[in-house]
C-alpha cells in the first residue's frame, strides 16, 4: 500500500493509474476508522480497480469553539486498517501540505448547507465543501464514496459536483451501526459509559417516526413531535433538532409524500451526535 503525504506524490501516482486506464475510488476520510468507514473502502475495492483513502482532519471545517484539537487521531492504526481491506494508496498530508497560505477561496452549496446541521454549525458546510473541491482537485476523475451517515454532507457534495461539473461520480452508502444500533461515529468514543448507554436513543426515535409514518401519519409535525419527545425523555441528551424532509431536496414537505429522510442530532454531554433513516411513504391507495 503507497502511503503520500504531499500532493505532488499521490498526482503522480494517480496519473500513472488514470494512463493505464484504470478506475478509481475515492473514500475521503478524517481518520480514526471504524467499521463504517471500511465499508466504503470495501465498496471502492468491489466497484473500481484502484482504491485512493485520505485522511486529514480538516481545519476549515471546525469552528474554534469545536472539538479540532482533541479529535481522536492514529494514523497507525488507520494504515493497518487500510490495509487489511486492500486499499491502494492512502493520502495523508498535514495541515500546511493543505493550506500553505491563507485561503482566500471557498465553496458554499447554498440553502442545502443552511439548514439543520448548517444552522448550528454555520461555516461547516463550507469548510467540507472546500476541503473536498480540493480532494476531487488532486484525486482526479473518480468514484468518490461518502455515507448516509452524514446525509446533508452527501446531499451537499452531489449537488457541488453536478453544479461544478467536477468529473466525480458521487456515491453514497448505508450507515453501520453498532449491534444497539448507535450509528458507528469516530466521535463515539468521546461518550461516557452512561451516555454510551443512553446514544441510542436517537436510532429508536428514528425508527418510531419511520413507523408511524408506515401506520399512516402524514402531518411533518407530527412525526417531528414524536421523535423529538422521544430523544427528550432521556434525560442524559439534549435534542438539538428532529426533522423529517424531502429526501433529495432536503426541504420540508408536508403533507408527507415520496422518498423522505428523518434527521435527529442531539448532544450527550460535549458529544454532538447525529443520525437518520429514509422512509418510502406509502402512496395513499
Ligand atoms: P469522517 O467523519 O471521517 O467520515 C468519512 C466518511 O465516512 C463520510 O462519508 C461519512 O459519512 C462516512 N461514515 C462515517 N460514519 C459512518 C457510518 N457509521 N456508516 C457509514 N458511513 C459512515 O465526513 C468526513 O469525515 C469529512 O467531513 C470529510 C468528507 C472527509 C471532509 O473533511
Amino acid at each position: 500500500m503507497e502511503v503520500h503525504e504531499t500532493i505532488a506524490s499521490i498526482r503522480q501516482s494517480l496519473l500513472e493509474q488514470h494512463q493505464a486506464g484504470r478506475s478509481v475510488g475515492f473514500v475521503p476520510t478524517m481518520g480514526y476508522l471504524h467499521d463504517g468507514h471500511l465499508s466504503l473502502m470495501a465498496r471502492s475495492r468491489a466497484e473500481c480497480d484502484v482504491t485512493v483513502v485520505s485522511i486529514f482532519v480538516n481545519p476549515l471545517q471546525f469552528a474554534p469553539n469545536e472539538d479540532l484539537s482533541t479529535y481522536p487521531r492514529d494514523l497507525d492504526r488507520d494504515l493497518a486498517s487500510c490495509r487489511t481491506i486492500g486499499v491502494d494508496a492512502v493520502f495523508a498530508p498535514d495541515v500546511n501540505e493543505m493550506y500553505p497560505e491563507q485561503m482566500l477561496t471557498s465553496v458554499s452549496v447554498a440553502e442545502l448547507g443552511s439548514t439543520m446541521e448548517g444552522a448550528a454549525r454555520p461555516a461547516h458546510f463550507t469548510g467540507v465543501a472546500t476541503v473536498v473541491t480540493k480532494l476531487f482537485n488532486i484525486v482526479g476523475p473518480c468514484r468518490a464514496y461518502f455515507g448516509e451517515k452524514d446525509y446533508q454532507q452527501l446531499a451537499i457534495v452531489r449537488k457541488m459536483a453536478r453544479d461544478l461539473d467536477q468529473p466525480v461520480t458521487v456515491v453514497g452508502c448505508p450507515i453501520v451501526r453498532e449491534p444497539d444500533g448507535l450509528a458507528m461515529s469516530s466521535r463515539n468514543v468521546y461518550l461516557d459509559e452512561d451516555e454510551r448507554a443512553a446514544a441510542p436513543v436517537l436510532h429508536r426515535a428514528l425508527q418510531a417516526g419511520a413507523a408511524t409514518i408506515l401506520a399512516g401519519e402524514r402531518s411533518a409535525p407530527a412525526v417531528r413531535h414524536l421523535m423529538a419527545g422521544i430523544v427528550e425523555a432521556e434525560p442524559l441528551a439534549q435534542l438539538d433538532y428532529a426533522e423529517v424532509v424531502d429526501a433529495a431536496t432536503l426541504r420540508p414537505v408536508d403533507p408527507l409524500a415520496g422518498p423522505v429522510r428523518l434527521l435527529v442530532a442531539a448532544r450527550f454531554g460535549r458529544t454532538r451526535l447525529l443520525d437518520n433513516l429514509g422512509v418510502e411513504v406509502p402512496a395513499r391507495g
